[in-house]
């Protein structure tokens, strides 16, 4: 049977009211495969996400992390910090992150090490410009990064990393990628992973879809073989979208 991760990132959405809010309406969803579904949250609403979700097999975690485990850095969120709340997930290399927040995959691999070490889940994004994909560039572009983000990575640690394949032109755009479109990029990065260390290793990845998922679009692309779930901006603000998105990966 195949794997799923059905993860909600809320970006910088959502007050603490808001969150517990969504939390209770998720709950009260029942969901049958809650503990493949998760919330990565703003740092502000982890803590009580944490605890609305206790007991209910729901996971939840952080969008970024710094990658030194404490220090002079201002602002910043370590691991230690994110393992304290108990979070079970930490997105890494976003693109928002990598275009608006100067994130590159040097920082990305420190992350990811950082984070393993740790045995929070990094759930990390890869994938192509609309430029680059118009280019013909596209695989290239994300085996480059595939291939940067996981240098150094042992096979063991590598085979609990979970990756995004986020086309930026379909973030938050509404225009989603075509089933046919996200499965072959999924595929060819199973493939890297492959190439990389082992096809046990490739095979039995994580490899989610992210970019203008909802419930209209859920279930054909879920269905696709190598779409392990998604990274669902927009459409995971609202309990009943999220939880339409999971039911729909539970029905496959
Ligand atoms: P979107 O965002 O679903 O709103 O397109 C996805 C993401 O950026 O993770």
């Amino acid at each position: 049977m195949k794997k799923f991760l059905i993860a909600g990132n809320w970006k910088m959405n959502k007050t603490s009211a808001e969150a517990a809010e969504f939390a209770e309406a998720l709950k009260a969803k029942e969901l049958p495969n809650a503990k493949d579904v998760c919330v990565l949250a703003p740092f502000t609403l982890i803590g009580g996400l944490g605890k609305a979700f206790e007991g209910t097999g729901i996971g939840f975690g952080a969008q970024n992390v710094h990658f030194e485990p404490s220090g002079a850095f201002t602002g910043e969120i370590s691991v230690p910090m994110l393992k304290d709340l108990g979070v079970g997930y930490c997105i890494v290399g976003h693109s928002e992150r990598r275009e608006y927040f100067a994130e590159t995959d040097k920082t990305v691999n420190l992350k990811l090490k950082a984070l393993l070490q740790a045995g929070i889940t990094p759930i990390l994004c890869v994938g192509e410009s609309l430029e680059i994909r118009e280019q013909g560039g596209e695989q290239t572009f994300v085996a480059g990064q595939v291939i940067a983000d996981f240098d150094g990575i042992g096979t063991e640690d590598a085979a609990k990393v979970v990756i995004a394949y986020e086309p930026i032109w379909a973030i938050g755009t509404g225009k989603t990628a075509t089933p046919d479109q996200a499965e072959e990029m999924c595929a060819f990065i199973r493939g890297v992973i492959s190439g990389i260390y082992d096809d046990a290793t490739g095979d039995s990845m994580l490899i989610l879809y992210g970019g203008s998922m909802k419930p209209s679009n859920a279930k054909e692309l879920l269905e696709k073989p190598d779409i392990n779930g998604g990274l669902i901006g927009g459409a995971s603000l609202k309990a009943d979208d999220l939880a339409a998105i999971a039911e729909a990966a539970a029905s496959l």
